[in-house]
């Protein structure tokens, strides 16, 4: 169902580690709307994942970069620039990664050290890309970049940890930034508030699978899967978005906005309740 929406742009995908990847199918889903892309990930996930098999399919170059090292990221956007012959159009962020819940370490009983660590890995790294690109005036004129949120930046699920904070703290990151690149350069910055989505990132948080259900039936059109995640950032880098700046859009199927369904409802009456 290709409507050539990404004619003729061009942009970079991060965080592509296998084929359950957001990454993974929005590059996918961007090639075939027409774009030209550049792929990257840490060095470390370039020997453990299947990225260049998706170079293959994508047709394109992999350009290793830690988001914790300014110097990658320059190198990043440089050499992208070099192999696209200019500046380019969209950038996505699909980084998150927690050592406390990794090493399953409670909230309330964090390790600073990892805290800073994920801060750095899922929410400054958002910043990185944003003050290189700008540094470096990467980005064309009404280009876009998005970022992978959750709503546990806003309220509270047990498990998802000090990863909360990171996203707080990114989606803020893009309406500072956003406000700023919108006025030197007409570039437009949002993150996308996706649902609990199978991939090694989501199953990492504990009690992924409950939560996953929950979701998926409080949510009126049920949990959104990762090929749609992929087709909303097409459309957040085509020029049907022009105006939509320093946002975080929900794409969960109306989960955000439903206190309790029917159907969470009858799973208790039924008996197939939680204990507390
Ligand atoms: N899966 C979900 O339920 C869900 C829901 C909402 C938002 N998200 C967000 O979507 C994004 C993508 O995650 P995913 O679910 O596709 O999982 P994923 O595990 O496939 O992707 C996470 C990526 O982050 C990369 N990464 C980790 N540390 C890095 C570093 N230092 N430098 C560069 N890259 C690094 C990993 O290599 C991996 O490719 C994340 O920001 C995640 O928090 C996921």
């Amino acid at each position: 169902m290709s409507h050539q929406l990404l004619k003729g742009k061009k942009g970079i995908i991060s965080g592509a580690l296998d084929e359950r990847s957001i990454a993974w199918k929005t590059a996918l889903a961007c090639v075939a709307e027409g774009a030209e892309i550049v792929l990257t990930n840490a060095p470390i996930a370039m020997r453990m994942g299947k990225i260049n098999e998706l170079a293959k399919l994508c047709n394109c170059p992999v350009i290793p970069a830690d988001a914790t090292n300014i110097a990658d990221i320059e190198n990043l956007m440089q050499k992208s620039m070099e192999h696209f012959g200019g500046k380019m159009d969209f950038i996505l962020h699909s980084i998150g990664m927690s050592p406390n819940v990794r090493k399953s370490i409670a909230y309330t009983n964090t390790n600073y050290e990892n805290f800073l660590k994920t801060l750095d890995i899922s929410a400054l790294s958002f910043h990185r890309f944003l003050q290189t690109a700008m540094k470096l005036d990467a980005i064309n004129e009404w280009g876009s970049v998005v970022a992978l949120s959750y709503i546990a930046a806003q309220r509270t699920f047990p498990g998802y940890n000090d990863m909360a904070d990171a996203k707080a703290v990114m989606e803020s990151i893009a309406r500072s930034f956003g406000y700023s690149y919108g006025f030197a350069k007409k570039v437009r910055v949002n993150t996308i508030s996706q649902s609990p989505t199978v991939t090694t990132a989501g199953s990492g948080v504990s009690g992924f699978d409950v939560f996953l259900h929950y979701a998926d039936i409080t949510s009126p059109l049920g949990n959104a899967s990762a090929e749609d995640c992929a087709n909303y950032c097409v459309m957040l880098f085509s020029d049907y978005t022009r105006m939509v700046t320093m946002q975080n859009l929900f794409h969960d199927g109306g989960f955000s906005n439903t206190g309790v369904s029917h159907l969470i409802v009858e799973e208790i009456m039924a008996g197939n309740k939680v204990e507390e």
